[in-house]
């Protein structure tokens, strides 16, 4: 009934024990989940791991964190996102976090990767997944003059204020929730999170990274997101269930999934 709408299932932390990751998702309910990739080079582990399960999607992309790593080109993109079971570009994105010794000037690089995610978007029709950190503006900016009314996508592991969340819904993107909203000292977000309208929410795990409360501290995986719509439901006053069917339509639309077959399982 679950979807978790963003994990990393190649990293080693979770493709080391990929048969017991699968399982312990199968029991918890989690039906499907969306496999994402972060450099060209593990692009091909991603999107195998993809068209060997039924359950499992791949994206194709560069986080905007890696570097000493293959730069992607627009044409790049657009031909690995034929490849079956690839439903969207990315992550991709901007992260001013970690700067170090450097400015925002010199993240030029960064907004340019950024850039060409957004045109193959364009060239595909294929949603973009967003990773912003520290960047909001920036990244609001680069979308509008690139790709505004063309391009469709989530902002991941939304971590913003009600106005980033404001200017990412007007540009027709969703906003997809972690583990973090479980968090202790993350009452601000959960406020946003009561804001963001139902139908625009999807839900994530970013394992094998955040797990949420109980379980923070430890390795992620997606037979975890029911936590996270657990937080919502609580927020909204709604049936967990509720949640559970909405954020998986929302994903089935966004991702353009066919939805899952019932029945499956008992
Ligand atoms: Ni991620």
């Amino acid at each position: 009934m679950y979807v978790d709408s963003h994990c990393h299932l190649t990293f080693p932390e979770l493709a080391s024990d990929l048969p017991r990751v699968l399982a312990a998702m199968a029991d918890a309910g989690v039906d499907r989940a969306l496999s994402i990739c972060t450099t060209l080079e593990e692009a091909d582990q991603v999107q195998a791991l993809a068209a060997a399960h039924p359950n499992l999607w791949a994206t194709v992309g560069v986080h905007p964190d890696n570097e000493g790593v293959r730069e992607p080109s627009v044409d790049e993109l657009v031909s690995l996102s034929k490849r079956p079971k690839v439903v969207a570009l990315g992550e991709t994105g901007l992260d001013y976090y970690r700067l170090g010794e450097r400015s925002v000037a010199d993240m030029a690089w960064q907004r340019e990767r950024f850039r060409v995610h957004i045109r193959a978007a364009r060239a595909t029709g294929l949603p973009l997944v967003i990773h912003t950190r520290s960047a909001s503006e920036d990244t609001l900016a680069i979308l509008r003059e690139e790709g505004a009314g063309q391009v469709s996508g989530v902002f991941h592991c939304f971590t913003e204020t009600r106005e980033v969340a404001r200017a990412a819904l007007e540009l027709g993107f969703m906003i997809s929730f972690s583990g973090i909203l479980t968090f202790k000292n993350a009452a601000d977000l959960r406020e946003v999170a009561r804001e963001v309208p139902l139908d625009r929410c999807l839900i994530e795990t970013d394992s094998p990274y955040l797990a949420p409360v109980p379980y923070r501290g430890k390795t992620n995986q997606p037979a975890y997101v029911p936590h996270v719509a657990a937080q919502i439901a609580q927020l909204k006053g709604l049936p967990v269930e509720t949640i559970a069917a909405q954020t998986s339509v929302n994903f089935e639309r966004l991702f353009g999934v066919a939805p899952a077959v019932s029945g499956g399982r008992d």
